[in-house]
């Protein structure tokens, strides 16, 4: 592996100390060495060089919540929706969740795999090294699996490393519309056994019309015993009891959070359960922004993500989504920054990762403008002059 040097850094954000002028960043064998001013930078050797010319660099994105395997689309749901259609009237006309389960089923493996790796270039291309990816659109023992060998496809063939979350609890399916029980049987009883070596995690949508907490219990407790994590989709769309849930079974990470309380922020700090706020997903429901800026007064570190489905957020730019954490939700640019960088990695178990100082993976953006501001200042253009990983430059000019 040839090691890198950059050079001419106008702005470096490390996240392990203050941003730093007139910089020089090493990576040897895909660990940075040395991050840092550049009069203090130890003697270079042979490795490549890339002048930065007066740009800023900060970590890779950690996209720590996405949904990216999937077929069809949702556009004409999207219409309807911006029209004042309901969730009610978007699931009688066959709507939601369960139409892109019809289309994912429907789906063979290699394409939904070419299907995941368009979209996962492109959010390479936008400046993200790691991904979380979930399932959650197969819903019945097959194509779940087959969506978490495509997940772990996509980190084996694409230069991003990617986790993996078993989401089987994601809706009903059709088929066990009368019979609850029966489904949750078959997660607990035969999917999440298949899932234990294909997953780094498991997740439940606790929400009315979706799981309990009585219900999702069951899985996460199933899940611990298979030694996988918690990940959970809680108080997205009404208060419904999964950020107790989270904090109570010392959840890695609870995620959405728009109807978070105070109280729930405070036991969720306890617990150490990272926050993963989806701003996207609030912009496109027309609904209002996760308290960001309590859940971080309460002690949470929080973590930024896309969510990216065809039904809530189809983005795949985290430009984009600090943008509206900024703008909207009301996190400083700072914090925004460091929520989409250090705080994904932080909620993927990842303490080697989102920040730049010896040890850590040489995973960085290089920002074709003189500060990070930039990034949600301007979240409509691609700012990415290079992303690199693991030491190697994966896209942007000079690509
Ligand atoms: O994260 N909350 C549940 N799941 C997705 C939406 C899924 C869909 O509408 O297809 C979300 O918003
Ligand atoms: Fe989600």
């Amino acid at each position: 592996m040839t090691d890198l040097l950059l050079t001419g850094i106008g702005r470096l954000t490390t996240n392990a100390g203050d941003t730093v002028a007139d910089a020089v960043v090493m990576i040897v064998d895909g660990e940075i060495t040395y991050a840092g001013t550049s009069s203090g930078a130890p003697d270079q050797g042979r490795a490549d060089r890339v002048d930065c010319e007066g740009r800023a660099v900060i970590p890779g994105f950690v996209d720590a919540h996405t949904h990216v395997v999937f077929a069809g689309d949702r556009a004409d749901e999207f219409g309807l929706k911006m029209q004042g259609a309901s969730y009610a009237d978007i699931a009688g006309l066959g709507g939601g969740i369960v139409s892109t389960v019809a289309a994912t089923r429907a789906a063979g493996e290699d394409e939904l795999f070419q299907e995941a790796a368009a979209r996962v270039r492109r959010m390479i291309e936008s400046g993200t090294t790691t991904i979380e990816i979930k399932s959650g659109y197969g819903l019945d023992l097959g194509t779940e699996m087959a969506l978490l060998r495509v997940a772990r496809r996509v980190g084996d063939e694409l230069p991003v490393t990617v986790k993996t979350t078993f989401l089987g609890a994601h809706a009903l399916p059709p088929e066990y519309r009368d019979d609850r029980k029966g489904y949750l049987d078959l997660v607990v009883e035969e999917m999440l056994p298949a899932a234990a070596p294909l997953a780094d995690y498991c997740d439940v949508f606790v929400e009315e019309g979706a799981f309990s907490v009585d219900e999702a219990l069951r899985v996460f407790e199933a899940a611990a015993d298979l030694g996988m994590g918690a990940r959970v989709h809680a108080e997205q769309l009404t208060h419904s009891g999964g950020a107790a849930l989270a904090a109570g079974i010392g959840a890695v990470s609870a995620d959405h959070l728009d109807h978070v309380t105070v109280d729930d922020a405070g036991a969720l700090a306890e617990a150490g359960v990272v926050a993963v706020l989806v701003p996207g997903a609030s912009y496109t429901l027309r609904s209002p922004q996760a308290p960001g800026p309590m859940l971080l007064d309460q002690g949470m570190t929080v973590a930024l993500a896309t969510d990216c489905n065809p039904g809530t957020s189809y983005l795949e730019s985290m430009s984009m989504v600090m943008s509206l954490a900024v703008v909207q939700m009301g996190l400083s640019i700072d914090q925004a920054i460091h929520a989409a960088t250090r705080g994904g990695a932080l909620s993927l178990q990842m303490p080697d990762h989102g920040l730049l100082s010896p040890g850590s993976a040489g995973d960085l953006v290089i920002i074709d403008a003189p500060s990070a501001a930039h990034i949600p200042y301007r979240p409509a253009t691609n700012l990415v002059w290079k992303t690199i990983k693991a030491g190697r430059v994966v896209a942007g000019i000079g690509h």
